[in-house]
Formats: structure tokens, sequence, C-alpha cells
């Protein structure tokens, strides 16, 4: 086994031209299904959850399954904090054996975004090998606790960018590009790809210095995912797809089985359905065999 930060493993899909699966679970099946996936396609992992589930099972418990499932999978593997609003339970997603962390202060004005994103930078570089991701910018759609109407959405700045990773000592730095959270509403969903390319020259042209997160995996087409990757993008989020996968698997099997109780057999088929859709993804994103 082998449970990291995520800031190695993106250092090296940056420079190989490829991006890690970070995958949003709500509960321990899906955990197991995106570990089964990763493990079948020999790719690293990224197991995200957000503030919500992890508040639900308890930071300590979510710790605990990820390890326990982790030191079987011959990969390396980091459990993920995403989008948290709160410094404070930061810290305590840090101490409690999270590897990554996202401070999401981006809804904040600058000054207080570098500000919130640092004192968390600080605290996780000082209690461990923990690796922070911070967000410029705005992703519109909704993530857990966080709403962002379309207009609302800034696109990152790209000399703010540089700035905004100098100050804050950032190691992954998620700008928004045009990607949004949840189901886009139209095939081809408007991203930035100028602004990416230049964030990611400015940033990390001369060498990795943080290594570039997209949001807002769900849906994009695949042209526009191979796309942010050549441009540098080398985290790519995917959440409601998984959510829907679970849902949707859940109400068939009980449909078609309406007589049968047994919850172990909607566990088996959810378990399935999610590792089918995170083998997709690591094969759209070229992890696969970067193990
Ligand atoms: P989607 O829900 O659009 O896949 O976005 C996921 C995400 O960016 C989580 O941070």
């Amino acid at each position: 086994m082998s449970v990291e930060n995520a800031k190695g493993m993106l250092i090296k899909a940056t420079q190989g031209k490829y991006a890690v699966g970070a995958f949003n679970v709500t509960d321990f099946v899906q955990m197991e299904g995106v570990i089964e996936a990763a493990v079948n396609k020999k790719a690293p992992l990224i197991i995200q959850t957000s503030v919500e589930p992890s508040k639900f099972y308890g930071r300590k418990m979510m710790v605990a399954a990820f390890r326990a499932l982790a030191e079987s999978a011959p990969i390396p593997i980091c459990l993920h904090l995403d989008h948290c609003t709160d410094v404070d339970y930061c810290k305590k997603c840090a101490d409690a054996g999270y590897t990554n962390i996202m401070i999401d202060a981006s809804k904040f004005p600058f000054e207080e975004n570098v500000r919130m994103s640092k004192e968390v930078v600080d605290y996780c570089h000082k209690v461990g090998d923990i690796s922070v991701e911070a967000e410029l910018g705005t992703v519109s759609g909704v993530e857990d606790q966080i709403k962002v109407v379309e207009d609302e959405a800034q696109l990152a700045n790209p000399q703010q960018s540089v700035e905004f990773v100098e100050r804050t000592g950032v190691d992954l730095f998620a700008p928004a590009i045009g990607t949004a959270h949840g189901v886009y509403t139209t095939k081809d969903p408007k991203v930035d790809f100028e602004r990416m390319g230049k964030i990611a020259q400015l940033i990390n042209g001369k060498g990795v210095r943080a290594p570039l997160i997209v949001h807002g995996g769900t849906g994009l087409p695949p042209q526009t995912v191979a796309k942010l990757i050549e441009l540098g993008g080398a985290k790519l989020n995917v959440s409601t797809e998984l959510k829907y996968t679970l849902i949707d698997t859940t109400f068939a099997y009980i449909s078609e089985h309406r007589k049968e109780y047994n919850p172990g057999k909607i566990n088996i088929a959810v378990k399935n359905a999610i590792r089918e859709a995170a083998e997709k993804w690591i094969d759209m994103l070229g992890s696969a065999g970067k193990a």
C-alpha cells in the first residue's frame, strides 16, 4: 500500500501529461468501487469526501476506512477533503489523517482568500506531510454546501493566480476556468482554454510549482478533458456522476428485485457500477498503468 499526499503524484502527472482521477465518495461502498477501479487499471488515485459525508460518518471513521482499504491496494492513494470553507475544520481533518486538504475561500475577497489559504497551508505543512489545494475565482454550480450561480462565476486572473500561489505557498492550485459543478446544461461547455494555458505557463512553465486542478468533471466532453490535460490539468474531479450512479443503480436494482430483502446485493450492484464509471474516467484521463 502507499498512502500519499497528492502533490508528488500530481507533479508526476503534470510532467507525464496525464491526470489523476479524483473521485468524490459519500460512503464506503463508493470508496471500495473507486479503489477497485484504480487497482484494476494500475492507476494512482485520489479519493475525495466533501465536508458533509466526513461529518456524517465522522472524519476519524472516514480515515480509518480509507486506511483499511488502502492497505491492501498496491497503488498510491490519497484521501482529500474537498471544498472546505472552514479553516478550523480543515485543520481537524488534517489532524485526523486526511492526506490532502482543500481550503475553499474562493467566495471571499482576494486578500481574505490568501489569508485563509495560507493559514491552512502553514498548519498542514507543520503537522505532517499533508498537501493543500486552494481555489481562485469561483466554479459555478453546487458542491456540498457551496452554491454559486453561473453569472456570479468569476474566472481566475492569470497574474493574480501567480501572486496567489506565491503568497499562500499552496501545493495545488484550482483556477476557475469555466468548468462547473453538477450537470452541464449544454453539450459543449464554454471552457477558457487560453486562460488555462496561460496560468499553466506562468505557474508551471519553468518546472512544476503547483499542479493544476480541474473541477466539474461530470459531463465534460472527452475532447475537452484531453485538451485540459494537454494544457496542464493534473487532477480531474468527478462527483455528480458518481452520485447519480449510486442512486440510479440502487433504484434500478430495487425496482427489478422488489421481493428481495438483501442489502448486500444492492451494495454489490452499486460497487460494480461505481467501479465501471471510475474505470471509464481513468482511461479518459490517461492514468492507467501510471501507479
Ligand atoms: P462534478 O460534480 O461536476 O463532477 O464536479 C466535481 C468537483 O469538482 C468536486 O470538487
